[in-house]
């Protein structure tokens, strides 16, 4: 017996007739519809945002399309917007999970052409996503700033620091490698050497990192150079100091997100503080063995930094490793940065002094001497 509610449903012999007849109609339907759906595809190819046939897919004689990883973010986002200026192509790639919208908003403003400037969003750390990227354009060059980079956040959550740093930069490289792109140049950190015995660092002095941050970017760059000695890959590595500043014109800067201030770093917190924005100011640790008890650092203003990129750049050759240095020189105390935004604000920042960072060091400052012999490259923006 036939359960009520199937009743209806059994087929009488004139509607078998009936649906053999109408068949051929579907058909065409269906064949319609992949007509429809094979002109969208070719549309959307033609599109210039579509990877397949846009200029970013395509190697053009006279154009260096670089790759920037962490575009959206405070270096990346400068070094952008000089290699635009400098008329290279440039593709940025970021997930915004400390970047900025506003920073590639301002980007695209400034160049609209076709071809200059397109952003991508995406995890780096999302090998498909990684490798689609690759496929879909002809890269000349990376600059692989994306990063967490915060060293006292890399002493509480040390696995993300891994996989964010070290891990994610295997993964470039391997699309680096399989789509034969041959030049990089990595962002690296003075938090690789630790805290050296002798100041000045030079390139050569050892790398001893004490915090998960200078660990994973020191894991990163062993690999990066254990790679280079099996290919022709031109690679440069980058070790800054501490970066400060923002786009002389006020473009762009630095502008971590509310949540992330509080790992942040002195320049932003101070002017935090002299705008109103925090209450004052937190100095972690007056007892190291410096001169006035805090921490000395070498601060590198973003935009000479991001000169030391382009002249990087400029300067890679085929299976040959450039390791630089990037820093004035100068050491100068935590307690000197203050007043120095002090004097240039006008404002009596309230300072409330702290136990030391887990993770900090005293005293780190570079000797430049190789950058500036090798690529001719010397820091210009010197007093705080
Ligand atoms: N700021 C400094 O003083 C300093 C010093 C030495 C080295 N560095 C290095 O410079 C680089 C840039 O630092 P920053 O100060 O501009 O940091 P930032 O946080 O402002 O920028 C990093 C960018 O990378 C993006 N990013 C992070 N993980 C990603 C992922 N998995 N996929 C895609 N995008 C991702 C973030 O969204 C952000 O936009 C980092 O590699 C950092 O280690 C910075």
């Amino acid at each position: 017996m036939i359960p009520a509610n199937r009743r209806g449903t059994q087929p009488r012999a004139g509607m078998e007739y009936f649906d053999a007849r109408r068949k051929p109609h579907n058909i065409g339907k269906v064949i319609v519809a992949l007509l429809f759906i094979a002109l969208c595809i070719f549309v959307l190819k033609q599109s210039p945002g579509f990877g397949g046939n846009s200029v970013f897919s395509r190697h053009e004689p006279g154009v260096t399309h670089v790759l920037v990883t962490g575009g959206a973010g405070y270096i990346g986002s400068h070094a952008s917007l000089r290699l635009l200026k400098d008329n290279y192509r440039v593709t940025i790639v970021d997930n915004l999970s400390r970047g900025n919208k506003g920073a590639v908003k301002v980007l695209q403003e400034l160049f609209p052409e076709p071809g200059r400037l397109q952003f991508i969003y995406a995890d780096l750390g999302d090998q498909k996503s990684v490798n689609k990227i690759f496929s879909e354009n002809a890269f000349d060059a990376v600059m692989h700033f994306a990063a967490v980079a915060y060293v006292g956040e890399s002493t509480m959550e040390p696995l993300r620091y891994y996989h964010n740093i070290t891990s994610n930069t295997l993964l470039i490289l391997e699309a680096m490698a399989s789509h034969g792109v041959k030049t990089l140049i990595y962002s690296s950190t003075c938090a690789t050497y630790g805290e050296p015995e002798k100041m000045p660092i030079i390139e050569t002095t050892p790398q001893l990192p004490i915090n998960p941050y200078g660990k994973a970017k020191k894991m990163a760059e062993d690999i990066i150079l254990d790679f280079s000695k099996r290919t022709d890959m031109a690679v440069m590595i980058l070790r800054y100091f501490n970066v400060i500043g923002s786009d002389p014109e006020g473009r762009l800067g630095e502008a971590p997100r509310p949540e992330l201030r509080e790992h942040g770093r002195i320049s932003g917190a101070c002017f935090d503080a002299a705008l109103g924005v925090i209450s004052g100011l937190k100095v972690k640790g007056i007892d190291y063995p410096t001169a006035d008890g805090t921490c000395i650092r070498d601060y590198i203003d973003v935009t000479d930094l991001v000169d030391a990129h382009v002249k990087a750049l400029n300067k890679a050759e085929p299976s040959r490793v450039g390791i630089y240095n990037v820093g004035t020189g100068r050491g100068r105390s935590v307690k000197e940065f203050v007043d120095a935004c002090k004097q240039a604000t006008g404002v009596d920042i309230k300072i409330e002094y702290l136990s030391r960072r887990p993770g900090d060091y005293a005293e780190v400052f570079s000797d430049p001497t190789k950058i500036n012999s090798e690529l001719n490259w010397t820091a210009q923006h010197t007093p705080i």
